[in-house]
């Protein structure tokens, strides 16, 4: 359903905090990615890769963080409901994908502070094979999410992006 003429505040909208929180944490998965696949090109022992790498357990932590934070955000406000109209298989693919998302946000630096803890060597190899073997799964999972988001801007054009935008934004784009 198009809501392209009306204004963003009488459309169904995420709260202020729910916005911060979502461009936040996607900036710093963004950073995780950009640092996990680039400190390789480094020589081992080098400043850039120790750069990086320190980078990548700061911003992997503050995921964390913002992540239960955020997830008891969302436990306690009520996220907007889907337009009106969506299917079944669509609200359910929705609703998988964010879940998805919300425990990638969880169990990767959870995995990852397994890893470089002393209480990481004292389990082994395994926290470090996850953190690994979960990297492309993710990005597949944030693909996925961002095609959707695409396919709503540009082919659907039903205004689901600006649910997630702060408001002035929102209100320009729907002046657009
Ligand atoms: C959402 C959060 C995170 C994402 C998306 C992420 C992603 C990645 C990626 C892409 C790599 C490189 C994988 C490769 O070389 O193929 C990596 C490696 C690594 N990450 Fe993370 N990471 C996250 C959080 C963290 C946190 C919080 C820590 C630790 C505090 C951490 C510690 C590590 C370590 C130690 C490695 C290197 C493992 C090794 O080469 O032995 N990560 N991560
Ligand atoms: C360019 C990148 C991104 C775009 C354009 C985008 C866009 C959006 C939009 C429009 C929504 C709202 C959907 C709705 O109205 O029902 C949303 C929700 C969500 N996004 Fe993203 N997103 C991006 C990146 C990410 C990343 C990297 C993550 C986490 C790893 C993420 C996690 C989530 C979650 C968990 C929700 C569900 C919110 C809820 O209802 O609880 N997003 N995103």
């Amino acid at each position: 359903m198009s809501s392209d003429t009306s204004s963003p505040s009488d459309a169904p909208a995420y709260d202020r905090v729910s916005v911060t929180l979502h461009w936040l944490v996607a900036a710093l998965v963004v950073i995780q990615f950009a640092t996990g696949w680039v400190w390789g090109i480094f020589e081992r022992g080098s400043d850039p890769r120790f750069v990086l790498f320190r980078i990548h357990l700061v911003a992997g932590t503050a995921v964390l963080v913002l992540a239960v934070l955020r997830i008891g955000w969302r436990l306690t406000h009520r996220a907007p409901p889907l337009p009106q109209g969506t299917s079944r298989p669509i609200t359910l693919a929705a609703k998988a994908v964010h879940g998805l998302l919300y425990l990638a946000i969880l169990v990767q630096p959870a995995l990852g502070l397994l890893t470089v803890t002393a209480f990481g060597k004292s389990l082994g190899r395994w926290p470090r094979d996850a953190h690994m073997m979960l990297v492309n799964i993710i990005a597949a999972i944030i693909m996925l999410h961002i095609a959707a988001a695409i396919w709503h801007q540009f082919i659907l054009r039903d205004g689901l992006l600006r649910r997630m935008l702060p408001a002035r934004k929102a209100r320009a784009a729907a002046m657009k």
